[in-house]
């Protein structure tokens, strides 16, 4: 696509939201619905971006834009909305004027698709090419009022007669409009209508009483340019989002049992292989090796996951997990916590902000906090280890092959040598060397069994 600048409207007040929340910043699939437009936009080459939006989603926008893969996006603020044709008013009196075409998206089109913007660009030849879908009816969308194969008015559902309410042509909310033209037609526009409002929609016959061209861009699916006005189209949205962002990996090779509970968000790397078990939901640029087992119902949240692993019934978050491990069910491991090489945590264990070495075994009712363990070091049922005084958190060493009994509670801070044993019920509270033997509260050493 050619130099091509985009104005995205996104200011509305969302009233059929009935939210304190803007509308465009409700998520689906874990990213703001404004995201996904701005994502389109990348993919589709757009070179320059301004985003019409009122303060709270101004402040969002360097975040959202970064996320959504622009270097930055410029924001103008609307105060007070006064309709669709006051927010390009406004947008235009901010860029200077350049010659070429001016997309123009409304910010509530979570599924548009990038090759759909494309065809619209590509079909203006004159002063606008406009995207049409045919949607189902009743509908409260714009409708199109043509003559043969050109678009003469579109007509709001609120201010449109019967007549006009049967036609099944919908306005989509995606534009191409020659800026020079538009900028002729957009000082005219009133608003004496139903909502009192100034609608970008009646730039059309404006244009079309000029003699200008303005050529319909049937969508082939209505479903790609589906506006989000209130809770129910959210949630439509987001089930076909989260449909489609399943069938991206199931073409790359990941089975998913049951895409209807899985709940992908964008820009994971799910590598071929992987099985998704239902009810399982995995964000925040997740990373799963080949050969995985995931869920079910299981959450992932930024974790990084190798390959051969199985994790069930459990919740990763802000985690590394080396191949071959295994987690759950019932486990909950988090904050930047990792897991080398073919650990097991078990039923109702928990770690937190520790490192595991490879082989390590806890597999049933632990809390591993703030700790440091060795290769193939075993921590028994129940044991705890006691990293919070009250005011600090402190942190455990255990080294490599210890065998930390049933019940143990380690009070921290604490180092515990390689090799070294707690007996069951042991409440340690001083260091225990390596190949040292302790039990009892508070744990002492054990008689050496020559004794
Ligand atoms: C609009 C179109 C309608 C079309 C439909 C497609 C108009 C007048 N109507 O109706 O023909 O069928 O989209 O989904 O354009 N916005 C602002 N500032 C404002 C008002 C709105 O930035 O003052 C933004 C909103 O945040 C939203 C977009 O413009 O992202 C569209 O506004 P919305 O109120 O959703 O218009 P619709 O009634 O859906
Ligand atoms: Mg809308």
């Amino acid at each position: 696509m050619s130099r091509v600048r985009a104005v995205v409207l996104a200011a509305g007040k969302g009233t059929r939201m009935k939210s304190a929340r803007p509308k465009v910043l409700h998520e689906l699939c874990g990213r703001p619905m404004l995201w996904y437009v701005l994502r389109a936009l990348r993919d589709a080459g757009v070179d320059e971006l301004l985003v019409v939006a009122n303060a709270e989603i101004a402040e969002r926008m360097p975040e959202i834009g970064a996320d959504a893969g622009h270097g930055s996006v410029d924001v103008v603020i609307q105060e007070p909305q006064l309709g669709t044709g006051h927010a390009v008013q406004i947008a235009l009196e901010k860029l200077p004027s350049r010659p070429g075409t001016l997309l123009i998206l409304n910010g509530d089109l979570p599924l548009v698709e990038v090759a759909l913007i494309q065809r619209a660009v590509e079909a203006r030849s004159g002063a606008l090419a406009l995207v049409t879908a045919k949607v189902p009816l009743p509908s409260s969308l714009g409708r199109i009022v043509r003559r043969g194969d050109r678009v003469s008015k579109i007509v709001e559902a609120r201010d449109a007669n019967s007549d006009e309410l049967a036609l099944d042509e919908m306005n989509a909310g995606l534009y191409a409009y020659d800026e020079t033209k538009l900028r002729g037609v957009l000082a005219e526009l009133g608003n004496d209508n139903v909502q009192g409002e100034y609608y970008l929609t009646d730039t059309i016959d404006r244009l079309v009483r000029d003699g200008e061209r303005v050529v319909p861009v049937l969508a082939e699916n209505f479903i790609s340019v589906l506006g989000v006005n209130d809770r129910s189209e959210l949630a439509t949205a987001a089930a076909l989002l989260g449909r489609r962002i399943c069938e991206y990996h199931m073409s790359n090779g990941v089975t998913i049992l049951d895409p209807a509970t899985t709940y992908l968000e964008p820009d994971l790397q799910i590598a071929a292989d992987v099985t998704i078990l239902p009810n399982t939901a995995i964000g925040r640029r997740s990373k799963i090796g080949a050969h995985s087992e995931i869920g079910p119902n299981t959450r992932l949240v930024a974790a990084e996951i190798g390959e051969h692993v199985v994790i069930g019934d459990s919740i990763i978050v802000d985690s590394t997990l080396g191949d071959f491990v295994r987690v759950g069910p019932w486990a909950h491991v988090r904050g930047g916590s990792v897991l080398d090489t073919g650990v097991h945590i078990g039923d109702f264990v928990e770690v937190k902000s520790s490192h595991l070495g490879a082989g390590v075994n806890a597999r049933h009712l632990a809390y591993i906090g703030d700790a440091t363990v060795g290769e193939r070091t075993n921590i028994g049922a129940g044991a705890i280890t006691c990293n919070y005084d009250g005011k600090e958190k402190l942190r455990t060493t255990i080294g490599k092959d210890a065998f930390i009994g049933t019940n143990s509670s380690l009070v921290a801070p604490l180092e515990i040598g390689d090799g070294a044993l707690t007996g069951a019920g042991s409440v340690v509270v001083k260091d225990v060397p390596a190949g040292g033997r302790v039990a009892g509260n508070p744990a002492r050493p054990l008689a050496s069994k020559a004794d």
